[in-house]
């Protein structure tokens, strides 16, 4: 369609026209809630704070159940995420509900943000192979994108430790953080208002944006503009029940007294469970969808080269970018192949000049080795010829000598005969 007859059509005027009757449209709002219903629905919850900081309590109060629950050890080599899922029913609604714990994390030696930023992306990216795949089942997907981050801040009552803002920095543009102050009860009131005041203008002046409870919706403007004023909430978590007056509530019990979790003049559990379950929910889905996860996408499918518009602004094929993308990568494979041909040509090359000197080599070395072997097979021969004649002088000599014997022996055994005769006569 040319531009102007798209103009045409986008400024043509809307008519309104009355019904003669009920014709039932006004259902539709009612249809998608019962299809969401029977649907259900999912929520993925990030716990990031140091170990023992109350995480897995917290959940247990938020929820008003006890998820299964193993103490991180001090020791782990690295941060390691630990996902578990848990499906729930209020009333007639599902919910398939993820809890993931960032364990190991803040840890004297495994302080690294990597494997929770690494974590979140790769539920994106299955996210995004799904969407891409011809065949996709969205519908029945199981939805692993974090929905929230509740960043669990120590109560030093000091200032944000800088890994708490290097953390929180970082997962910001792919999470929707809720900064929390955990165990809100080990910290005084005066010092706690002091520390939510600071906590507040370290990550403004850092720049760290964490999530606006939405004030567009009329509806919930007022109390979400009210509770963005009252954070970081200060929590306290547990799952014991004490005896208040004549009601069981929960609490955590002192000496000196008694800290009920669900009194708003004790911390700010109540607004956090309101804020994040019963009103802001399907805010905080939405926004992953809308905002986080519509950022990695648009980096993802960029890096890969695809556009929306070319350099004068006309509208970029699908097919083209592929086609291009094609090119570039067969372009890129032939070069490799013949990158790869060209080092195996050589080494062979260079084999075969290594294999011909060697042999030249040993060829030297069996000559020498003749050579060696011919001298000393002579001198050996040399010295045979010397021994024989030697043996041969010897022999001569010994028959010499063995003659003379003889013959003197003869010589004295015909002596006393001679005298005998001489003596008769
Ligand atoms: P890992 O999973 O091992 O990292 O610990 P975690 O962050 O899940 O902490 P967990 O909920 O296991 O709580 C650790 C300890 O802190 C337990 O003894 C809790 O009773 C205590 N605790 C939890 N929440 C609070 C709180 O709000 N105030 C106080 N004072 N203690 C708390
Ligand atoms: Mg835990």
């Amino acid at each position: 369609m040319a531009a102007t007859d798209l103009e045409r059509f986008s400024n043509e005027e809307k008519r309104n026209l009355s019904l003669g009757g009920h014709v039932g449209f006004d259902s539709l709002p009612d249809q998608l809630v019962s299809k969401s219903v029977t649907q259900g629905f999912s929520f993925n919850i990030l716990c990031v704070g140091e170990t023992g900081i109350g995480k897995s309590t917290l959940m247990n109060t938020l929820f008003n159940t006890t998820f299964e629950t193993e103490e991180a050890s001090h020791y782990e080599s690295v941060v390691r995420l630990r996902p578990r899922t848990y499906d729930l029913q209020e009333s007639n609604v599902h919910l398939k509900l993820t809890i993931v714990d960032a364990v190991g994390f803040g840890d004297q030696i495994n302080k690294d943000e990597r494997p929770i930023v690494e974590y979140i992306d790769t539920q994106f990216e299955n996210y995004l192979q799904e969407e891409l795949k011809i065949r996709r089942s969205l519908f029945n997907y199981h939805d692993t994108r974090i929905h929230v981050c509740l960043y669990f801040i120590t109560p030093t009552g000091h200032s944000l430790k800088s890994l708490d803002l290097v953390t929180m920095k970082k997962l910001d543009s792919k999470v929707n953080i809720i900064p929390i102050i955990a165990k809100a009860d080990t910290i005084s009131k005066s010092e706690l208002h002091k520390f939510k005041i600071k906590v507040m203008s370290e990550l403004v002046s850092n720049g760290v944006q964490i999530y606006q409870f939405p004030t567009d919706d009329e509806a919930v403007a007022e109390i979400n503009s009210v509770m963005n004023a009252h954070l970081p909430f200060a929590v306290v978590g547990s799952t014991e029940e004490v005896k208040v007056g004549n009601k069981l509530v929960r609490a955590r019990q002192y000496p000196w007294g008694v800290v009920q979790v669900e009194n708003e003049s004790h911390c700010d559990f109540v607004k956090l469970r309101e804020m994040l379950i019963r009103v802001n929910m399907e805010d905080l889905r939405e926004q992953t969808h809308t905002r986080h996860y519509e950022l990695y996408r648009r980096c993802k499918l960029e890096e890969m080269g695809f556009k929306d518009t070319d350099p004068d602004s006309q509208p970029f094929s699908l097919q083209e970018t592929y086609e291009t993308k094609r090119k570039e990568f067969l372009g890129e494979l032939q070069r490799k192949e013949e990158e790869m041909r060209q080092m195996f040509v050589n080494k062979v090359k260079e084999t075969e000049a290594e294999l011909k000197e060697k042999e030249r080599e040993l060829h030297e070395k069996f000559e020498h080795l003749k050579r060696i072997h011919q001298e000393e097979k002579w001198k050996v021969e040399e010295k045979r010829k010397e021994l024989e004649e030697e043996m041969n002088a010897f022999n001569l000599r010994r028959v010499a000598v063995e003659t003379l014997q003889s013959q003197s022996l003869q010589a004295t055994s015909q002596q006393p005969l001679k005298k005998d005769k001489d003596r008769k006569n």
